[in-house]
């Protein structure tokens, strides 16, 4: 047996894919994390912006790369029935661009989640975020059986708010918080699985080629506490 495979069989979130043509979710394994640990170091956002909360994209490359690893590392095992953290490597004809993100506590109860994203700069504003989140809703919906996705972005993300707006998350209210010190506007936004069965066919067009989700059924077991 090939240590993925045995892997996968210990903790079936390893094994969790979905594609749409060239483009692909992926669970990041060590190979693929130093490869977007790299991919961040190089820069994510202007150095003027802050899209994060939690400002991880700012410092040297040796420290940005290094706190990708650590999230990561931290956040891995988190995929249970109290708390699922799932962080998929993105990756566009098989070379990682960046990261779709999906978390939220009492998954077996809720079954609700919010999204968050980074695609490397050269890989920005071509239209790439809005397919993996598309796919990404597929993965959520379609192959996790969610029930409600949620995303929030700060008021001067022009194309996180984009994203939502594009994939059919529908406006939710907006809050206020801290940003580097200084107030920010927080917008929200949120569709559940009654909206994606309206939005499903068109998340489908703008991806452009069909979608295929593998490895689901043991992760649904997992997250139902049956796993
Ligand atoms: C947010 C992010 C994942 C979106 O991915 P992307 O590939 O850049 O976005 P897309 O190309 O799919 O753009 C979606 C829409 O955003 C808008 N947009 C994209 N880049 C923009 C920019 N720099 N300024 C203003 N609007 C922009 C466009 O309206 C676009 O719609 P269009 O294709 O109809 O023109 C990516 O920009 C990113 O990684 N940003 C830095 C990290 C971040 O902000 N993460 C989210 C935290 S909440």
């Amino acid at each position: 047996m090939e240590h993925t495979d045995k892997l996968i069989g210990l903790w079936p979130a390893a094994g969790l894919r979905a594609r749409s043509g060239p483009l692909e979710l992926r669970w990041i394994n060590d190979r693929l994390l130093a490869e977007l640990a790299e991919l961040a170091a190089e820069g994510i956002h202007a150095p003027g912006q802050m899209p994060f909360t939690v400002p991880w994209s700012r410092g040297t490359k040796d420290q940005v790369a290094r706190n990708v690893l650590e999230y990561q590392w931290a956040v891995r095992s988190q995929v249970g029935p109290g708390k699922l953290v799932l962080e998929m490597a993105v990756l566009l004809d098989g070379v990682p661009v960046g990261v779709q993100a999906a978390s939220g506590d009492n998954w077996a109860i809720l079954r609700s989640v919010e999204t968050g994203s980074w695609l490397g700069r050269a890989q920005q504003g071509r239209g790439l975020g809005t397919r993996m989140r598309a796919l990404m809703l597929h993965l959520l919906f379609d192959g996790l059986h969610a029930r409600e996705v949620r995303s929030t972005a700060f008021a001067d993300n022009h194309a996180s708010n984009a994203v939502s707006i594009k994939t059919g998350y529908l406006p939710d209210g907006r809050f206020r918080d801290v940003r580097e010190g200084a107030p920010v506007t927080v917008n929200r936004y949120r569709m559940d699985v009654e909206r994606f069965g309206h939005r499903r066919d068109s998340l489908a067009g703008l991806l452009g080629a069909p979608v295929e989700i593998s490895g689901a059924e043991p992760v649904r077991d997992r997250l139902a506490g049956a796993g």
